[in-house]
């Protein structure tokens, strides 16, 4: 198993390969990636036989910044054939442990959508072929993902069910809800699956506490946090929705987001400012230095080039003042499904 896939947003190949690089040389498992722009994966092949596997249990999929998902596992099964694809299947399955679980994927590309349905039809025998053969346990901790890359060409692997993503394709398949007043809103929603545990909700995300939106307009962040029953400073010169204001929890600020200042610290700090991403980090790095927030969610607009220098360039900008704090700091970064040419941000103070 010395084959690491990864799955991307389409268009960020480089900054995936560019990432799992950096953190598998420091974990000293060499080897090199494999990119196709535009494919939405990357392969990152160590020298070591065994090397995917060592990094799935070296590094954590938490810290990764621009993998959606991850799985190791063989070089591709090439050149099946359409009458018969099981048999090359079920022989490469042999050298991999027995999952608990397995998933069909595709790319998220136009090519992958089109073979979305040759993979969902392929489910059914797949699945009895795995009983049959009792390749299956329930008690394993691994996740078998098979992913077809052309109708003759199909990846296999697994992934640790508690170091991997916990969608499919790390796809966040979250509904639109008809009542927020923009598709944003979803950001914020996916921002949270991924950075608070679900049993963490209640706690972290409880009615009554206070919040701050910078860049509110018009109100999918501020509609979440209300949907939580919280109370929201809304900070925008834009208008805010009619529905958000009438809820009687929302304080419509028309200032400018980088010179307001809360009258006293909150729980919630978001911002979804969309400004140079050095700019919007420098502010939220006030913020913290201040003590003005206990958890703060923020997005970081990427530029055109060297979107990966940037981001660990803001990320360790950020880590140096929260340092300096008199608590304990968390800060993390993760490239969303709902996020375009941006990441999203995530600190948590010990206050
Ligand atoms: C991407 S939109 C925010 C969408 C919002 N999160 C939602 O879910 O509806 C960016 C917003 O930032 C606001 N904005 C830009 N610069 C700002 C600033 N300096 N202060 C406050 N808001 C600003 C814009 O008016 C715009 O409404």
């Amino acid at each position: 198993m010395n084959h690491l896939y990864l799955h991307c947003r389409p268009g960020f190949e480089k900054e995936c390969a560019a990432e799992i690089t950096e953190l598998a040389t420091a974990a000293e498992i060499f080897g090199y990636s494999k990119t196709k722009e535009g494919q939405a994966l990357v392969t990152y092949v160590t020298h070591e036989q065994d090397g995917a596997l060592q990094l799935l249990n070296k590094l954590s999929f938490k810290r990764l910044i621009f993998v959606r998902q991850w799985f190791a596992g063989p070089a591709p099964v090439n050149n099946m054939d359409p009458t018969d694809r099981l048999s090359p299947l079920l022989q490469a399955l042999k050298d991999l442990p027995r999952p608990a679980e397995w998933w069909t994927e595709t790319c998220d590309t136009n090519d992958g959508k089109a073979l979305s349905g040759l993979a969902k039809k392929f489910s059914g025998p797949f699945e009895r072929a795995l009983q049959k053969n009792r390749l299956l346990d329930k008690k394993s901790p691994w996740r078998l993902h098979l992913l077809f890359l052309a109708g003759t060409t199909a990846l296999l692997g697994v992934a640790p069910l508690n170091n991997s993503a916990a969608w499919s394709m790390g796809i966040a398949r979250l509904r639109q809800p008809s009542a927020a007043p923009s598709r944003a809103t979803l950001k914020l929603e996916e921002a949270w699956h991924h950075f608070i545990p679900a049993e963490q909700w209640e706690e972290r995300l409880a009615g009554s506490m206070r919040g701050v939106d910078l860049g509110a307009a018009p109100g999918g962040w501020t509609w979440q946090l209300v949907k939580r029953g919280m109370f929201v400073e809304a900070v925008d010169n834009g208008p805010m929705a009619q529905s958000l204001m009438d809820s009687g929890q929302v304080t419509h600020h028309a200032v400018d987001g980088f010179v307001f200042e809360p009258k006293r610290s909150v729980h919630w700090l978001v911002c979804d400012i969309a400004d140079k991403p050095a700019r919007v980090a420098n502010m939220i790095g006030h913020w913290a230095e201040n003590l003005w927030f206990e958890e703060a969610v923020f997005n970081l607009k990427l530029p055109m080039k060297q979107r990966y220098a940037e981001v660990k360039k803001l990320e360790q900008r950020l880590w140096e003042r929260l340092k300096s704090l008199p608590c304990k700091a968390e800060l993390s970064f993760k490239q969303l499904y709902h996020d375009r040419e941006e990441v999203t941000g995530h600190i948590r103070l010990y206050r």
